[in-house]
């Protein structure tokens, strides 16, 4: 929230109700100087414990809010504990509920109080599945999995190579799966927030990344290092803004992640999964230098400067398969655990107490 009109249906310290203009300049809220801006017809009442509250709005603005009822908006409806003189006190996380979608207030409108949300829950489950889990595993095999398990050639490709292109390719589906969706709910594309535009950048980036790879000049040609920066560049671009999506999706009304005991539980496990993955790379770039180091390589110090890790210049086994086998499981199971606590919470069902649709 923030930067909301707000109209307060309330009872005050004397035990009288009244329907009176407020205003969330941020995630706080205030009394407006003059109490019926843009109100009309203003009813409260209390009737066998139950508070009741009728009026009618006109389109108004408060501060820099300008609210235009031929527009269409989001309704939220919050039960907040007290009411003071200077505003209404914060509502629980438990106790609101958001339109299902964007609504003209002129129109005659029956909604649900609990918003049927699976398209959004789709969305969310599908990147995070796409860019926590897949995307993660197939950069981290095309890094460190060059010179590993070389007899095992699955369909007569490289393991790592099939093994990049499967999760690669599953990235590119789930994206453009979770994108479609998302574009049913919103009917169309609203780029007004950072989660919007950011998302916009990732499904451009993994749609081109593909169809750059698909286009890829053989190896040994005079264009393929050039493919590599290229290619290594947008890969980890797109992951980057991808796993920052994730994080921001945690401030979306509609994807309600602050529903939980905990408020901040998606913030913390998105931090734990990043910094197992920063650490997880930490350990397979100083594994890469020992492994060069056993080897007559060409480059040792390959794995400590940006940019794609070139081949050790042979085209044997690398010492230490065993260990980078551990480290892929260990990586692929953590990564899974995450993304699933994640779906987990995207997927939570909303508590009842919400759809019982609270007055405030
Ligand atoms: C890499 C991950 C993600 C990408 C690339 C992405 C992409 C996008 C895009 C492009 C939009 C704009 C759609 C439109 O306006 O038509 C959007 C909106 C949205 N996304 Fe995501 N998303 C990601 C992760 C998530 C997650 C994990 C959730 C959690 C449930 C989520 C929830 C939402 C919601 C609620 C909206 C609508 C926001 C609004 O009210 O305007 N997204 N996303
Ligand atoms: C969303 C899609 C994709 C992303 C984000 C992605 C990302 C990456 C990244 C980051 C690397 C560099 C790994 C490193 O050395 O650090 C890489 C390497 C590579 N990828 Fe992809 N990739 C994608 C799809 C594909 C596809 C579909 C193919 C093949 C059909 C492919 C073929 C390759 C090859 C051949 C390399 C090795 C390049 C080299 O020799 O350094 N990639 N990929």
């Amino acid at each position: 929230m923030g930067e909301d009109s707000v109209v307060g249906c309330a009872v005050d310290s004397s035990g009288q109700a009244s329907v009176k203009r407020y205003y969330n300049p941020a995630q706080y809220n205030e009394i407006h100087s003059n109490v019926g801006e843009g109100l009309q017809n203003q009813i409260a009442k209390i009737e066998e414990g139950h508070l009741f509250c009728t009026f009618e709005q006109d389109d108004h603005e408060i501060n820099k809010i300008h609210v235009q009822f031929q527009k269409s908006y989001y309704l939220l409806l919050s039960r907040a504990g007290s009411v003071s003189p200077d505003g209404l006190s914060q509502h629980d996380t438990q106790d609101k509920v958001v339109s299902p979608q964007a609504v003209h207030i002129s129109e005659n409108i029956i909604l649900g109080a609990s918003a049927n949300n699976w398209l959004v829950q789709l969305h969310g489950g599908l990147m995070v599945i796409a860019w926590l889990l897949c995307a993660s595993t197939g950069m981290f095999t095309a890094r460190y999995f060059k010179h590993t398990h070389t007899d095992f050639m699955p369909l007569g490709k490289a393991f790592w190579f099939a093994l990049h292109v499967f999760c690669m390719a599953a990235t590119a589906f789930l994206t453009i799966c979770g994108a479609i969706l998302i574009i049913i709910k919103k009917k169309g594309f609203e780029l007004k927030d950072w989660h919007p535009i950011l998302g916009c950048v990732v499904i451009g980036l993994a749609i081109l990344q593909v169809a750059i790879a698909l286009f890829r000049p053989h190896p040994n040609t005079p264009m393929r290092p050039i493919f590599n920066w290229v290619h290594w560049g947008i890969g980890n671009t797109a992951h980057i803004v991808g796993i920052v999506c994730i994080f921001l999706a945690w401030d979306l009304s509609l994807a309600d992640l602050k529903r939980f005991g905990d408020e901040s539980l998606w913030l913390w496990i998105m931090m734990a999964v990043v910094l197992f993955h920063v650490l997880m790379h930490i350990v397979m770039s100083i594994h890469t230098l020992w492994a060069d180091k056993q080897l007559d390589s060409s480059n040792k110090k390959r794995a400590l400067f940006p940019g794609p890790m070139k081949p050790n210049g042979m085209s044997d086994e690398a010492p230490g398969t065993g260990f980078r086998t551990f480290m892929l499981a260990l990586y692929l199971l953590v990564m899974a655990a995450g993304a699933i606590a994640l779906v987990v919470l995207v997927f939570w069902p909303k508590s009842t107490k919400e759809e019982e649709a609270p007055t405030s």
